[in-house]
């Protein structure tokens, strides 16, 4: 078995250098020819943008405009080609798709594949040549505003979810960007902020999933963020783009600039940035890396020679989408192609495993024999998400709100009445006394409540450029949640959030709880039809959370947001669970966490360990049986643990993950592959991956703090 595994990959290794090779060696070719052809004029137009979303053509040339768009949830709403304003096009309504978030909690890698082949389809159908995502920055803090948009506070998780999706939008024909990069952990001054950070913490938690996006998923572009890194900004940022970026991950492809994001002339030109997009100020002259790099290689002060390797990087990226000679994109029928009826089977797929039933005694799912009146509580029964948060505006075909799913599921046989409980407002902290005694009275005439809160995409909350004051619950959810709890115990909490909120003033009164990101256009169905039980809930968190924000590493060994302009990352390489789990601090939910309405159990376990040449393999085996009365789906976790080591490593680290349908009583062998980095860890002296010959246990189980199976290996 060992060496069947280890001959495929040594075969598909084979065929993609065969396949890289022969396609490099041509696209390359076809690169310079078109580059001599260029004046230096040409070659200038070609490194910035014209509109806020596209880059000129060259039509003498066949060389076609780019068109660019975000992001991560599907294709934005058609923007005004000079203004942050809609372009209010009338056909551009497209399929809404799960945040992120939501697609990490799912953990299956499959499903990051399937949004890939959504996300992309819809991109062609838009005419879209560069899609701006995914977001791949790690949750350091639990009020970073963009968390949401990112996947996870774990790099292993992010890479795993972050390389299919990429691999499989590329597939349809579009170059995907991996953003920001990098350490934009926070909106808070995200546009001047420095970021001191260990070389470890680096390499260990912030650059992993860029780095695999590179590597594996061969992502075609690369954005810089907004901040500063150890004193320069990450758009003309010499170490992370020139040497790390380019010489040491050997990428190929585009360095774009976040929108605004460049702010000198003579460091973008030398640094590494090969595409400046919009500057604030607007208008096409004042492109540090237009007109101004134009007067600096005529004045002799800039060697021209350095545009010709940015261009050559656009045109072969050009060249690896086939779009040379390409038109303006033909919009006729376009609206027939987006937010198609399989698109929003894969939204809804992925809404489904992204639900985290965190909470459940005896309330979920719920017993529709006896419940006749059922009480939905809360702003976000009715709020839709789609358009709102930032960059990531959607215009969504349509949205299913929760309260919509269970009128439609249950609403035949269930008498549904609604209050709002809460308004939404500037103020955060603002309590409406009205609604939430017209919420209890609802509550109590209800054989059962659904109450919907969490957080939305206003400013403050989860939305880009702002980060939340705090982790408390806005608007007075929580007077209203033990209100409602009070009136009728019989309440199940769902909460709406893509971040951590504290639920701890009445978390032991609720009888359940579901936690969900934003889950895209069919979150009312995915929604009811796991409160009804149809879908058995099979997400699992990707981040911890805590009771409290004063316990969140950021906050015990770093600095947020940082002082003077300076955040310092002293919590090093102690991020999320590592944190946590090492220094023992216990959370309310710790990553990986996530219930189902069946349990499972864990046995059988073996590890071999495979060698070949310098390569190292470690095949992880062991039985996963539904042990419960429904069928489920299971998620195991495999972390790594060095017992001895010469730097202080986590007490464990998610290495592997596999994640299993089961039906009630059945068994299956599930196979972990831990490849040689599983065990590694970047040694900031010997610049290196160091591989400590050693003692390693390999735990495997249902989440961070829950190990089921436990064995040591020597290497
Ligand atoms: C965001 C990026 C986005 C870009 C274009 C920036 O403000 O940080 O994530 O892709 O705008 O909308």
């Amino acid at each position: 078995m060992k060496k069947s595994i280890t001959l495929l990959m040594l075969a598909s290794l084979f065929n993609i250098m065969l396949y890289s090779c022969k396609t490099t060696e041509s696209v390359d070719q076809k690169v310079d020819a078109l580059l001599s052809k260029l004046t230096l004029e040409e070659k200038i137009s070609l490194i910035h943008g014209n509109t806020y979303f596209t880059t000129p053509a060259i039509p003498r040339l066949g060389i076609p405009a780019l068109h660019l768009s975000d992001g991560p949830c599907g294709v934005r709403e058609e923007n005004a080609p000079y203004s942050w304003e809609s372009a209010n096009w009338t056909n551009d309504a497209t399929a809404y798709f799960p945040a992120l978030t939501a697609l990490a909690s799912t953990w299956d890698t499959e499903l990051a594949t399937e949004f890939g082949n959504a996300y992309g389809e819809e991109a062609v159908a838009r005419g879209k040549d560069i899609m701006l995502a995914p977001g791949m920055n790690i949750h350091r803090t639990p009020l970073n505003g963009r968390n949401w948009e990112y996947m996870s506070e774990d790099p292993f998780l992010t890479s795993r979810m972050a390389v299919n999706y990429i691999k499989a939008a590329q597939s349809k024909g579009i170059a995907m960007c991996a953003k920001h990069y990098a350490l934009n952990n926070q909106e808070f001054e995200r546009g001047t902020i420095n970021v001191e950070v260990s070389e470890r913490a680096l390499r260990e938690i912030y650059l992993p999933a860029f780095e695999a996006s590179v590597k594996e998923a061969e992502v075609l572009s690369v954005m810089g963020a907004y901040n500063k890194v150890r004193g320069n900004y990450a758009c003309q940022n010499p170490y992370l783009l020139q040497k790390i970026l380019k010489e040491e991950w050997g990428f190929r492809g585009l360095v774009m600039s976040d929108w605004g994001a460049v702010h000198n002339t003579f460091e973008a030109a030398y640094n590494g940035l090969d595409l400046e997009m919009l500057p604030m100020q607007g208008t096409k002259n004042t492109y540090y890396m237009g007109q101004p790099l134009l007067d600096s290689i005529k004045a002799g002060k800039i060697d021209p020679k350095v545009v010709d390797d940015k261009v050559r990087r656009i045109l072969y990226v050009m060249e690896m989408l086939n779009i040379m000679g390409k038109a303006e994109p033909d919009t006729t029928g376009m609206a027939a192609k987006l937010g198609t009826s399989e698109h929003a089977k894969t939204a809804l797929k992925i809404a489904e495993e992204s639900i985290i039933l965190l909470k459940n005694n005896q309330s979920l799912p719920l017993n529709l024999k006896s419940i006749k009146t059922l009480a939905v509580i809360g702003d976000n029964a009715t709020r839709k998400h789609a358009h709102g948060g930032g960059s990531t505006v959607i215009k969504a075909k349509y949205e299913i709100t929760p309260l919509e799913g269970l009128q439609t599921k249950i609403g035949n046989s269930v008498k549904i009445s609604y209050a709002q409980g809460y308004a939404v407002s500037n103020d955060l902290k603002a309590i409406d006394k009205s609604l939430i005694a017209e919420a209890v009275k609802t509550a109590a005439a209800a054989d059962a409540v659904i109450l919907f809160g969490g957080l939305n995409h206003e400013p403050g909350l989860d939305c880009e450029g702002t980060d939340k004051p705090d982790m408390k619950l806005p608007y007075g959810q929580n007077e209203l949640i033990k209100a409602v709890l009070k009136a009728n115990p019989n309440t199940v909490i769902v909460m709406i959030a893509g971040s951590p909120v504290e639920m701890g003033s009445w978390i032991q009164d609720a009888k359940g709880l579901l936690y969900t990101s934003y889950i895209g256009m069919e979150t009312g169905t995915a929604l009811a039809e796991v409160l009804t039980g149809d879908i058995n809930p099979s997400g699992k968190l990707t981040y911890t959370i805590p009771y409290k924000l004063e316990d969140s590493p950021s906050y015990v060994l770093g600095e947020y947001p940082g002082k003077n302009g300076t955040v310092k990352y002293n919590d090093d390489i102690w991020v999320g669970y590592r944190y946590f789990d090492t220094k023992n601090v216990k959370p309310m939910f710790p990553f990986g966490f996530g219930l189902s309405y069946t349990t499972f159990a864990y046995d059988n376990y073996k590890i071999d360990i495979a060698k070949k040449n310098e390569t190292l393999y470690c095949v992880v085996s062991f039985d996963v049986k539904n042990t419960g009365q429904v069928e489920g789906k299971e998620i195991a976790e495999v972390y790594v643990s060095e017992l001895k080591s010469a730097l202080p490593r986590p007490l464990k680290e998610l290495k592997g993950f596999a994640k299993v349908s089961l039906k009630a009583g059945e068994s299956k062998k599930l196979e972990v592959i831990l490849d040689k980095r599983a065990f590694q860890y970047y040694d900031p002296d010997k610049k290196q991956w160091i591989l400590e010959p050693g003692k390693f246990e390999i735990l495997v189980g249902g989440s961070s703090d829950n190990i089921l199976l436990k064995e040591q290996i020597e290497l």
